[in-house]
């Protein structure tokens, strides 16, 4: 890949190497669909001293919470999560980019593409076939790309079957578009996302460093999904220092920025409390010392760490604000990311 060398060239600052856990990176950022129930835990992530340097939220347009904050504070990087259209010959997202750029004077320099377009909408994805997201490739990062924007591949499960179809496709298309000159789609960064323990993490990142040498990689959102605190903990740490110290790895997030109440991935997962406090992984994200604040507390009755239905974590904090209970925190478990992918589409 041309691309990559000068992309890992313009790289500089953000392969910096962090030593401790609970340190910053500049390669540290953010997934967040912010939630209208909790508009007050939009201001944790982009508080001045949580060191986050970037966020994305599955779409082409900033989140209003933080309209306001310069690229250079906090990156917005716009998502292409989907075709726009059928056929993929819309350029929604080239309009909506070129005149974020020229009207709104946001500087965007980085855009992610399709989101796991190799699964189909009910898991998720975003469903495309590799020519048809080649086409909207050609129509909307090629000539984004030719403004020196860097443009992520599409986000999908492994480097190969879809991957190869779709780069085939594009530069057929894309060298038709040239009147015949070969050319190849070319980009700057592969992003990925993992669930599982940290061999899964480490061989995700081992794949894709090694079908697709010298591009930076980008883990969009992992975790450890559904395991015991402790488990989930020492997964935390284990898997930052390693992103951290990984050159091929350029910008992770966290997966997630969410109540433990509404999270898909098992409540330990979740950098906020019931209550929008930030446990101890949300705190160590930031570079903060550990609050003891656990994903599911007790709410002071004594029983145990579950907050049901009938015992929905209350007290004072919690006034005015519905929580789910056990049985809708089980759907957003099983559900996968599912739900969330389909809000998203839902509002694209
Ligand atoms: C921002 O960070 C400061 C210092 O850590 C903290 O006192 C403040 O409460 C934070 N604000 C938000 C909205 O999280
Ligand atoms: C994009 O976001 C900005 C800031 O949140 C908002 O003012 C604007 O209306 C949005 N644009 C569109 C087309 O939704
Ligand atoms: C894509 O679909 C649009 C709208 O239906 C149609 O006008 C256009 O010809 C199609 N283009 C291709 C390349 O299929
Ligand atoms: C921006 O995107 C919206 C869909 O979100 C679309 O309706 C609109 O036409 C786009 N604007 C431009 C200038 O392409
Ligand atoms: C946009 O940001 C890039 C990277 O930070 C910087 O090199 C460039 O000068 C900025 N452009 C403008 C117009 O501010
Ligand atoms: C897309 O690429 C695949 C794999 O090379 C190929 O089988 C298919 O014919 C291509 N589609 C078109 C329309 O060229
Ligand atoms: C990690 O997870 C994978 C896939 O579930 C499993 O095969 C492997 O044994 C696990 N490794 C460890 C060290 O637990
Ligand atoms: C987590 O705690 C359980 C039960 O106390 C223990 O068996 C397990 O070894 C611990 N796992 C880790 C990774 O600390
Ligand atoms: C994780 O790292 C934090 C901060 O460095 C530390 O306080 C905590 O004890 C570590 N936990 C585990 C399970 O390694
Ligand atoms: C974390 O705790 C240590 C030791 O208690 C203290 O020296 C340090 O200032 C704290 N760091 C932050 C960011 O609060
Ligand atoms: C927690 O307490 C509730 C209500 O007292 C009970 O139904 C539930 O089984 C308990 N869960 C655990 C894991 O002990």
């Amino acid at each position: 890949m041309r691309a990559s060398t000068v992309a890992a060239a313009a790289l500089g600052p953000l392969l910096w190497v962090s030593s401790a856990a609970a340190s910053q990176s500049p390669k540290r950022g953010l997934v967040y669909t912010p939630n209208e129930n909790w508009p007050a835990d939009d201001a944790i992530w982009s508080n001045k001293t949580s060191g986050l340097t970037w966020y994305y939220n599955f779409g082409w347009n900033a989140s209003s919470a933080y309209a306001a904050i310069p690229q250079s504070q906090f990156e917005f990087v716009p998502m292409m999560w989907g075709a726009g259209s059928p056929n993929g010959t819309d350029t929604y997202f080239l309009g909506n980019i070129t005149a974020t750029i020229k009207k709104a004077e946001r500087n965007i320099t980085h855009v992610l593409s399709f989101s796991q377009p190799d699964q189909p909408f009910t898991n998720g994805g975003s469903e495309m076939k590799p020519l048809v997201a080649a086409r909207a490739w050609v129509g909307n990062a090629v000539p984004l790309r030719e403004m020196g924007i860097k443009v992520g591949l599409p986000m999908v499960g492994d480097p190969y079957s879809w991957l190869d179809q779709f780069r085939k496709n594009c530069t057929m298309l894309l060298t038709k578009a040239k009147g015949g000159k070969e050319t190849e789609c070319e980009f700057d960064f592969v992003p990925l996302t993992s669930y599982g323990n940290f061999s899964v993490l480490s061989s995700r990142i081992g794949m894709f460093a090694a079908a697709l040498p010298d591009i930076p990689i980008w883990v969009t959102e992992f975790g450890y999904n559904n395991q015991e605190l402790n488990v989930t903990q020492t997964f935390f740490n284990e898997s930052i220092a390693y992103l951290d110290k990984t050159k091929i790895v350029e910008r992770y997030a966290w997966f997630g920025a969410f109540r433990s109440v509404v999270s898909n991935v098992g409540p330990n997962q979740a950098m906020l409390d019931p209550y929008g406090e930030l446990t101890d992984i949300g705190a160590w994200y930031l570079g903060e010392n550990g609050t003891g604040t656990v994903a599911l507390p007790t709410d002071g009755t004594g029983s145990n760490n579950s907050c049901t239905a009938d015992n929905p974590c209350g007290g004072a904090k919690n006034a005015g604000e519905s929580l789910m209970g056990e049985s809708s925190l089980m759907t957003w478990r099983w559900a996968g990311l599912c739900l969330l992918h389909l809000v998203v589409m839902a509002s694209l």
